[in-house]
């Protein structure tokens, strides 16, 4: 789905690796929301603390949460993934998410599926480090990763209390992410299957 039809938005989901109350990667996703035209409908995930660990025994037959989020992820017409930086690399907890959502092998909610990658860390560098891990991650499940991405540096400072930046330059940068997620504007680097 490629619409540029109001009647029949995009559905973008946006996914948030942090599960803190007042996470900075939270706060983008809302604020890519509330820049979207009414050709896009912005849903935020917030199945991510529900999701259990993951285990190749059950993943014919997982648990109500993961099967929520497979379905979640299948349905979305194009994925808009907020990292966190933990110690050099994305959350454990987003990265069991994405290997719940890859398998079974060939059933991957992942696979073709095209993505967005943001990040947000109170550092200067803005978690580039979680994104060169994600990128890699999403790439060998298969998903159709933008080239485009963007890194927010000092998210403690970045956005006022109604989630809007502070910065004009970081608006634009959200409406140019925004431009990226419609899969006609996007260059996408090699899915490996
Ligand atoms: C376990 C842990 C490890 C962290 N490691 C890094 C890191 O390697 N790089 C970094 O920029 N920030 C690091 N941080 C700080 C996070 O960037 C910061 O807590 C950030 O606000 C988390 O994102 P959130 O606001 O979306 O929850 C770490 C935080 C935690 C809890």
């Amino acid at each position: 789905m490629n619409s540029t039809n109001p009647a029949h938005p995009l559905q973008v989901l946006g996914i948030s690796g942090s599960l803190r109350g007042d996470s900075h990667n939270t706060t983008a996703l809302r604020a890519v929301a509330a820049l979207a035209d009414p050709t896009v409908h912005f849903t935020v995930w917030n199945g991510l603390a529900d999701v259990p660990p993951f285990c190749e025994d059950h993943e014919s037959e997982p648990a109500p949460a993961v099967r929520d989020l497979r379905t979640a992820f299948a349905e979305a017409d194009s994925l808009l993934i907020s990292t966190p930086e933990y110690n050099g690399s994305i959350p454990g907890q987003l990265k069991n998410a994405l290997d719940w959502a890859s398998r079974p092998y060939g059933a991957s909610a992942l696979s073709g599926k095209p993505v967005t990658i943001m990040s947000a860390s109170p550092s200067a560098y803005g978690a580039q480090w979680a994104q060169d891990d994600l990128r890699k991650i999403l790439t060998t499940c298969g998903a159709q990763v933008t080239v485009f991405s963007l890194a927010i540096s000092q998210a403690h400072t970045a956005f006022r209390p109604d989630d809007v930046p502070h910065d004009p330059e970081l608006h634009e940068s959200l409406l140019t992410l925004l431009h990226h997620i419609r899969p006609s504007t996007r260059d996408t680097s090699a899915a490996r299957r």
